[in-house]
């Protein structure tokens, strides 16, 4: 298993991978140009594991400079159970500790029941029952 940062050139092999993925669900920010702009504000952050020259599994990362923001974490369903999203997970929140956040929410959709369920049986995370997210986009303002 290898472990290395996520770089533009990753684009097109990891959106075929999160197009394949249930439980991804894809929005204009994952195209290309908006995902170079996502690294470039949040160098470092973002992992992938590759195994014969083969991306099977990413997580993104980024932060506000207050709170650390997971997102996309999948593993080929030919690599799971070996503990991959773990490895990505304990990489990634380490990165984000070194620059001082030391707090991270990860959004799941309803909608994901397997992504659900993995969360809510990870040590170290709490599912929270006091916040509801409210969104914006700039035009319907
Ligand atoms: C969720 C996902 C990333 C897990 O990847 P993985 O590499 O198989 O996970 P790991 O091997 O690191 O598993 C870590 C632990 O979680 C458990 N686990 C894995 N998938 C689980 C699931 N769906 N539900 C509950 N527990 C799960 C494992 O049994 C393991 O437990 P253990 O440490 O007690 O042995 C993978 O199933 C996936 O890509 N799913 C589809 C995409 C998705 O839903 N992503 C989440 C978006 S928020």
């Amino acid at each position: 298993m290898q472990l290395r940062e996520v770089s533009p050139s990753d684009h097109a092999a990891l959106h075929v991978l999160w197009m394949r993925t249930p439980g991804i669900q894809l929005r204009a920010e994952d195209a290309y140009v908006p995902f170079c702009a996502y690294l470039a504000r949040n160098p470092g952050l973002s992992l992938l594991v590759e195994e014969e020259g083969t991306i099977v599994g990413c997580l993104l990362a980024g932060h506000d400079g207050r709170r650390g923001y997971l997102q996309h974490l999948l593993v080929d369903p030919s690599c799971r159970q070996r503990g991959i999203a773990t490895a990505l997970i304990e990489a990634v929140l380490a990165r984000l500790a070194a620059q001082g956040i030391a707090k991270s929410h990860v959004f799941v959709l309803d909608a994901a029941p397997q992504a659900l369920a993995f969360w809510r049986a990870r040590a170290g995370w709490s599912e929270r029952e006091d916040i509801r997210v409210f969104s914006t986009v700039e035009c319907n303002r």
